[in-house]
């Protein structure tokens, strides 16, 4: 669209070209480059995306220079803008700047001193950009950079004088991409300890040996080094060499491995007693895992992690089991091409010796016996997230012989399984089991009698479609998962449970607590509960923590201070999610937009005794003045008015103008004076329930006064009572004298329903006023409505009139 628009204009431009419209044009040109140079500080865009935390996000913002961003910024991520330069004064004043990101712009020039200002600076990311040379210069004032990525930009050496001398606390550093061609010795220097170091070699042509010896201790290190596996194994070797520790896990990234060459590297590690392997997006035959695991052979690896591979090759059979891996994990692998491995399974010699083995997400669909019937010494199986089925369980379980006979942990969720009962068979003679993950399965019902090991501890049957429990449940269990099922009650007891999580299911009300004597943490969040109360919580003998947030709250005046006193941890059980997640579903008109938060009140009540405690200091503030010089400055209304927005036309047809209008009639100069009255409606946006500025209007009117009929009691009185209860209005004395009650209609204090109990004892504290239906009275009426709004004042101002 933009570049279509250019080109009309460029075409009318050439149209009416003559020479002075050159002229003015090429003044033009010359005035915008003017204006790139100076780059006044009126033309840098601004980003105002920050949050509290003073956190900046100004990424994906279409920025070409960097934009202009509070001083106390703490962090200024930039990312994925324009920009292509840093100058000098770019980041003037940002002496508290802690995190930089600049990654993926098209920065190609940084000024040397453009980082100067950031003495405070622990984390910079210049990563996918343009430098094709790196300058000490621009890290020489970071003394404090902890974490520094500088993957991929079109540098071919790190280049001299070492760049990263100055960084004395660097502990995280990445580097290189694939224009990386050199690493020599000394480019590295001052780089001592780290936690952890990535390089991306992919296209290294030259290695000096010892590079990368220098640095320890080293956390963790992560290398690509495509072109060298394939290519160069010396290059290979010497890298892998200078960064392998006993304790240093290795990680390798985008390898392809497909010949016993390309595989004879990892005699380095191997000879430098690496523990931890972890293969990651790797291509690799299965002739080049035989070699590997050669390699590796005697080696005292105890965990290879291979997350991410493509197997490419024949179906070689395998030269035999090898000793020593102790735990092997295999995740997202990718078989190709397929009809060569009828399934992973054909390295299944692998697994004669593990204890722990896991099998993740790589579409396994059997275990064949034979192969389980191998596995004595496993104690931890997950096949998690592959394509097991009933069928296929009972092949992979030995058709419930038991013959994994240490087997401690089995974890089968994430596979699709459709008989609990057929599952329990299979399971009944493991009897070690003690933890059964059957979760995300399609378990849709529950057998009325199972057996167990009677090891079990821990089950977990979430996100299955199970819509009833049954005696099925093991009393042994101590931790029970059936989140994200369909149930609807629980009826069973579970004497050792301590940890019960229900949530995303259709509970109305809470599980008999009597069930589970010694349950200390249960969730029961996204159900469907209305309430709960003190008495539901107290039958939970050993609760501590609870979660039931998301749920259909009825926020009736009990439930509310009830949930506040649960989050404040009174009493012995906690809530301990969010306080934003308890909102109320009912009563209506609790529940329009926006959604009010019962933890809105909790906050709410917080103001709230600030408040009080203010307005306490104010009084006796005031009372000071008043001894001293008479003063009531603070005061601006003679009335705060709160009314329901039903009974708004009684208020703007007779309220206001009687008591706010002259009064034509009298032309007394003793005449009272007009009342200056704050209306809830007028003085506020309107439809906004603002207690902020309730709370300040009340603070300064010198009276509120309520009006009082059916509509106010039924829709805005539970407000009042949750969130004014800790106000001032309701402390016995001070309110008495304060708060003004008009009745509109007919109102005793038993037509006020129970709960308001606030409201019941205002009015039979508080003197109120009945508004008369016979217009003779009304006159009776006004004057006592002045009398009590004026109370001791009108003596206090006829006195100095
Ligand atoms: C900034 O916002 C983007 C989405 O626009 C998000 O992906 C990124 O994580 C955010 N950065 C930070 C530091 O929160
Ligand atoms: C090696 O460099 C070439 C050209 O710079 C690039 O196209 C290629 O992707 C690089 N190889 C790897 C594995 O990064
Ligand atoms: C793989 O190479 C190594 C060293 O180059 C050699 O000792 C070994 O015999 C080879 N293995 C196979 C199976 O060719
Ligand atoms: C089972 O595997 C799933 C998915 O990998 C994982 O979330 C869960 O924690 C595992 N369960 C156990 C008991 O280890
Ligand atoms: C469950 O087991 C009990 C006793 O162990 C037995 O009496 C009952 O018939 C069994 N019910 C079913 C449905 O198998
Ligand atoms: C149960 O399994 C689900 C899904 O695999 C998992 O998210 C959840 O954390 C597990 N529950 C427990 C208590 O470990």
């Amino acid at each position: 669209m933009d570049g279509f628009l250019l080109l009309q204009i460029g075409l009318r431009m050439r149209r009416q070209t003559n020479f002075y419209s050159t002229i003015l044009l090429l003044l033009f040109f010359f005035f915008l480059c003017l204006g790139q140079r100076s780059r006044p500080d009126g033309e840098r865009p601004s980003c105002n995306r920050c949050d509290l935390h003073l956190s900046c996000n100004c990424s994906h913002g279409g920025f070409n220079v960097v934009p202009m961003v509070t001083d106390r910024a703490l962090a200024l991520d930039l990312s994925f803008n324009n920009i292509n330069m840093v100058n000098d004064d770019d980041l003037t004043g940002h002496t508290q700047l802690r995190v930089l990101s600049l990654h993926g712009n098209r920065l190609a020039v940084i000024h040397p001193s453009a980082f100067d200002p950031l003495f405070y600076l622990e984390e910079l990311d210049l990563s996918d950009n343009q430098l094709k040379v790196i300058n000490h210069k621009w890290f020489s004032r970071l003394g404090v950079l902890q974490r520094l990525n500088l993957l991929n930009n079109p540098y071919s050496c790190l280049g001299s004088p070492p760049v990263f001398q100055g960084l004395v606390s660097l502990r995280r550093l990445a580097f290189g991409g694939p224009h990386l061609r050199t690493l020599k010795k000394g480019e590295l220097s001052g780089v001592t300890q780290l936690e952890e170091l990535s390089v991306h070699a992919n296209n290294l042509t030259g290695y000096e040996s010892g590079t990368l010896a220098a640095i320890w201790p080293l956390g963790r290190v992560s290398l690509s080094l495509y072109e060298p596996f394939l290519t160069n194994t010396a290059l290979a070797s010497a890298v892998l060499g200078d960064v392998s520790y006993p304790e240093t896990p290795l990680i390798i990234e985008d390898v392809r491995l497909d010949r016993n060459e390309s595989v004879q590297p990892f005699r380095e590690p191997a000879k430098k007693r690496v523990r931890h392997l972890t293969f990651r997006n790797i291509y690799v035959s299965d002739e080049a895992i035989v070699d590997l695991l050669v390699v590796l052979d005697n080696a005292p690896v105890t965990s290879i992690t291979v997350d991410g591979v493509t197997l490419m090759g024949r179906g070689k059979k395998p030269a035999g089991p090898i000793t020593g891996i102790d735990e092997f994990l295999v995740k997202n692998v990718v078989v190709l091409p397929l009809f060569h491995f009828v399934s992973f399974l054909k390295l299944s010699y692998l697994l004669a010796y593990p204890r722990k083995i896991s099998v993740i997400n790589t579409k396994v669909f059997v275990m064949p016996c034979a192969t389980s019937f191998l596995l004595k010494n496993l104690q931890y199986l997950d096949l998690s997230d592959n394509i097991l089925t009933d069928l296929t369980l009972a092949e992979t379980l030995c058709y419930g012989a038991g013959t994994m006979k240490d087997l401690r942990v089995l974890n089968i969720s994430g596979n699709a399984f459709k008989s609990l009962s057929t599952m329990n068979r299979l399971v009944e003679k493991l009897y070690k089991l003690t933890h059964l993950d059957i979760s995300r399965t399609g378990y849709n019902s529950m057998p009325q009698n199972c057996s167990w090991p009677s090891t079990l501890r821990f089950l977990n049957i979430s996100g299955a479609q199970l819509t009833k429990i049954t005696p099925c449940l093991p009393t042994t269990l101590e931790v029970l998962d059936l989140s994200n099922n369909n149930l609807k009650d629980f009826t069973l007891t579970l004497p050792s449970l301590q940890k019960l999580h229900l949530s995303g299911n259709k509970f109305l009300r809470l599980p008999s607590g009597s069930l589970f004597p010694n349950l200390q943490i249960m969730t029961i969040r996204s159900n469907t509960l209305v309430l709960f109360g003190p008495s539901d919580l107290q039958a939970y003998r050993r609760l501590q923590n609870f979660q039931a947030g998301q749920n259909k709250f009825e926020c009736s005046c009990e439930f509310v201070p009830f949930l506040q006193q649960a989050f404040k941890g009174v009493g012995d059980v906690h809530l301990t999610d969010g306080e934003e997640s308890y909102v109320c579903d009912s009563p209506l008109y609790l529940q329009g937009e926006p959604r009010l938060h019962a933890f809105w009140y909790l906050k709410m009540t917080w103001t709230w005794l600030k408040a009080k405690h203010s307005s306490r200091r104010r009084r006796q503030c005031r009372q000071q003045l008043l001894n001293e010089e008479t003063s009531e400055t603070m005061l601006s209304f003679d009335a705060f008015v709160s009314y329901s927005e039903r009974d708004s036309s009684w208020v703007e047809n007779y309220l206001v103008p009687e008591l706010e209008g002259p009064r034509e009639t009298d032309e007394d100069s003793r005449s009272p004076r007009p009342l200056n009255l704050c209306l809830h409606k007028r003085d506020f946006l309107p439809g906004h329930w603002i207690v902020d500025n309730i709370m300040s209007a009340m603070e300064r009117s010198r009276r509120t006064v309520f009006i009082l009929s059916e509509n106010f009691v039924q829709s805005d009185w539970c407000r009042y009572e949750l969130d004014f209860s800790h106000f001032w209005m309701f402390d016995g004395n001070a309110g008495r004298d304060a708060t003004i009650l008009i009745l509109l209609e007919p109102l005793s204090k038993h037509d006020v329903p129970k709960r308001f109990c606030k409201l019941r004892k205002l009015m039979s504290s508080t003197t109120y006023i009945e508004w008369p239906q016979e217009e003779e009275r009304r006159e009776e009426f006004w004057r006592s409505l002045r009398h009590a709004l004026r109370g001791e004042d009108d003596d206090w101002e006829t006195n100095t009139q």
